[in-house]
């Protein structure tokens, strides 16, 4: 993983560089995006849950008794920005299935660009967990921001940022809003295009992860 900045990682395992490559193509199918999707995901769960705390407890083996490890306390909240979000939730919770997942809807002005939001459910006890917030794409930025900035109304204190693909533009707007916000990306792309589409990117990740075009 390569550090941009403080607190803003890129990937670069050779697994997540092969499955973003097919994800980029644009013949690749509807099927196959998503479980893409999902895979470098999972994939990159691993590397952001390695500061998730631990705790022991006794434990016997068909042999012995021993000392196991679990995950201690109340620990995450998976937060999907709808639509395109939705598509990393599963790899993650295939990993971690106690996570609880809320939900905020923003899709973005056709013209301004700007996010809109329609839509907001989140775990009750959200302000005492750690947060994933979840997208795919992060182009100007500002989804990214709508969604931390609802969730720091709402006292989360621990917010982790984890996205396919980043724009530069997106990063540094979402990393000098919050720079307390740990940003994970498994590509960074350097443009966008004059419609706010990252370039070379992947599309629309909405519509290509829900078949909608
Ligand atoms: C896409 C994407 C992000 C946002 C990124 O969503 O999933 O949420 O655009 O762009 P930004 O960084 O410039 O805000 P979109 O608004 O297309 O909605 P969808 O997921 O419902 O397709
Ligand atoms: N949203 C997308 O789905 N793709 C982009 O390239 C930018 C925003």
């Amino acid at each position: 993983m390569k550090k941009l900045d403080d607190n803003v990682f890129v990937f670069e395992h050779p697994l997540i560089k092969h499955k973003i490559s097919i994800m980029r193509a644009a013949d690749t199918s509807t099927k196959n995006f998503r479980e893409l999707v999902n895979e470098i995901a999972m994939l990159m769960c691993y590397e952001v849950t390695k500061d998730l705390p631990l705790e022991t407890y006794e434990l016997e083996t068909p042999i012995a008794k021993t000392t196991g490890y679990r995950i201690s306390g109340k620990t995450l909240a998976l937060v999907p920005i709808l639509r395109a979000g939705l598509g990393m939730v599963e790899g993650i919770m295939s990993m971690i299935p106690t996570a609880k997942v809320g939900h905020v809807g923003l899709y973005r002005d056709p013209v301004t660009h700007d996010p809109v939001e329609y839509y907001c459910k989140l775990p009750d006890d959200i302000e005492n967990r750690s947060v994933y917030v979840l997208d795919p794409m992060l182009a100007t930025g500002g989804s990214a921001v709508a969604a931390i900035k609802f969730l720091k109304e709402r006292n989360v204190k621990s917010i982790k940022f984890l996205c396919l693909v980043a724009a530069d533009e997106g990063i540094n707007h979402l990393h000098s809003t919050y720079p307390d916000v740990t940003i994970y990306c498994a590509a960074n792309d350097k443009e966008l295009n004059a419609n706010k589409y990252i370039v070379p990117g992947l599309g629309d990740a909405g519509d290509r992860i829900f078949g909608t075009k």
